[in-house]
């Protein structure tokens, strides 16, 4: 969209003056002469100026917009550009004092004691909330039962008392996370402002030990800069949550807790417990230090699930630390999959991979796929990418249904489980994976048009590589050329 950085356009000053600058001009003609020279007989739509630099705040105190213009260079026979000419940001000045007179009140008064309905009467004038374009400067004739409207509010006015959206050329705008008036940008849940959810991974587990005595016992480590956690489940036992000094956040000491909100590692833990025994955890995050969340067992655990979003960084040591501590190697990991075809056995994962390991495998050799291209086609290109340990292998007419244990993830744009099924087109997929080995794979996740089937698949001379240290090096350099 030929957005620049604020910084690099300071040479060519807004065109708020309205004075001719001699510098501007010549570099503008300049610039068109170059153009002229390159581009030839160039169609299309013209060029954009640089933006101009960001106008005063509208307001004085309290919210207020700033904005900032472009112009369209362009010859004759070109198009108009493509975009707005005006960007509005919010500009926040330090508040307004108690008793300071509103915005849109200032405006109505302006219109106090002037005969201004076409004949010599006159009215004091207040905000008139009731009508259809908030961002019209609607007043209300104080006394009478009418109001008038007296055209557009000025630039800046909040849409409603209290709103934090505010008029902008006639429209009602909030500001999106970049701070841009309309540009409807959304922190993803890494917290990146128009982020691809990329920069972070999806944790998603259900801890199943059941515990051999009552007491406490530890779930999962939260670590720092986890975001968006949720913890549910459904029995007598109790949550509890540990702060990274060692003290109770809540349900410590055989104690329970209240329902409600609860100040831990720099956020907001909300703590409910429903009708149904029904018990949830739920925080927005970003933590500031680790959390320890263990449960207070005085029955069988029926199962705790829980997620939170990690920075890529804090993943490897969460994964590694976990591992230390043995939890996930205790547990059973959940065995929710995707519907299966009829005659498949149930419980693929209890029935140890049955395959003809001596008989010669029929399937013809596979393209080459090796290649840091191949390598960075699949990696930007896919879902997710993970290391996984194959568990078994079923061949059927079409295709070739891999069961993996998802080991390390380096990229997932949706929740993967500790388990997964990987699909591979035909009978004999290229590449090829051996049960019982791992690798480094890129699948993409393929939902069918009507819901029902939501697959993970291995392309035809996809990327699976067998995972090795140096593999998962290039894996984390790839990762590095994807586009966000
Ligand atoms: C990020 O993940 C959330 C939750 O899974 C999803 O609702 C949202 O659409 C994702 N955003 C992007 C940009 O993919
Ligand atoms: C629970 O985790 C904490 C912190 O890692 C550790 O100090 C403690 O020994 C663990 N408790 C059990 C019962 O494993």
């Amino acid at each position: 969209m030929g957005k620049l950085r604020p910084g690099a356009a300071e040479w060519l000053a807004s065109g708020h003056t309205g004075r001719p600058r001699p510098l501007q001009n010549l570099l503008l003609l300049l610039w068109t002469l170059l153009h002229c020279g390159l581009g030839g007989s160039a169609q299309g739509p013209g060029e954009w100026t640089p933006w101009g630099s960001w106008s005063r705040c509208s307001s004085s105190c309290g919210r207020g917009v700033s904005v900032r213009s472009r112009r369209c260079i362009r010859f004759p026979e070109e198009e108009p550009c493509w975009g707005d000419t005006h960007e509005y940001r919010l500009c926040q000045l330090p508040n307004c004092p108690p008793g300071a007179v509103p915005f849109r009140d200032i405006q109505c008064a302006l219109y106090n004691g002037r005969p201004v309905l076409g004949n010599q009467k006159t009215y004091q004038w207040v905000p008139f909330h009731g009508a259809p374009n908030q961002c019209d400067l609607n007043c209300l004739a104080e006394g009478h039962a009418f109001y008038h409207s007296f055209g557009r509010v000025l630039d800046g006015t909040p849409c409603s008392p209290g709103s934090q959206a505010l008029c902008v050329a006639g429209r009602c705008l909030s500001a999106g996370c970049d701070g841009l008036l309309g540009s409807g940008a959304l922190e993803d849940r890494c917290g990146r402002c128009g982020g691809a959810n990329d920069s972070c991974l999806f944790v998603q587990r259900v801890f199943r030990d059941s515990g051999a005595f009552a007491g406490y016992w530890n779930v999962t480590l939260i670590p720092e800069g986890a975001r968006h956690i949720r913890v549910g489940h459904r029995s007598r036992n109790h949550l509890a949550l540990m702060g990274g000094d060692g003290r109770y956040v809540l349900n410590g000491h055989w104690a329970v807790s209240p329902p409600g909100t609860y100040e831990a590692a720099g956020t907001r833990v909300v703590y409910a417990r429903a009708a149904g025994l029904e018990e949830t955890l739920h925080a927005a995050g970003p933590t500031s230090q680790d959390l320890l969340l263990q449960v207070l067992l005085q029955e069988p655990n029926p199962g705790i699930e829980f997620e939170f979003w990690l920075p890529r960084e804090h993943y490897g040591p969460f994964q590694a630390q976990v591992q230390a501590l043995g939890w996930p190697l205790r547990q059973p990991q959940p065995r929710e999959v995707q519907p299966q075809p009829p005659n498949s056995p149930a419980a693929p994962a209890a029935v140890p991979a049955r395959i003809p390991t001596l008989a010669p495998d029929p399937c013809p050799p596979c393209p080459d796929t090796r290649g840091r291209a191949h390598r960075l086609l699949h990696y930007c290109g896919s879902d997710f990418v993970f290391q996984a340990h194959v568990l078994g292998r079923h061949r059927q007419a079409q295709e070739t249904r891999y069961e993996v244990r998802v080991q390390l993830v380096y990229k997932n744009r949706s929740p993967l489980r500790a388990r997964e099924y990987v699909w591979a087109p035909g009978r004999c997929p290229c590449p090829p994976l051996a049960p019982h080995r791992e690798y480094l794979l890129a699948v993409q996740r393929l939902v069918s048009s009507d819901g029902t089937q939501d697959r993970l698949l291995l392309p035809h001379a996809g990327y699976a590589r067998p995972w090795s240290p140096a593999e998962d090096s290039r894996a984390r350099l790839a990762a590095r050329h994807c586009p966000i």
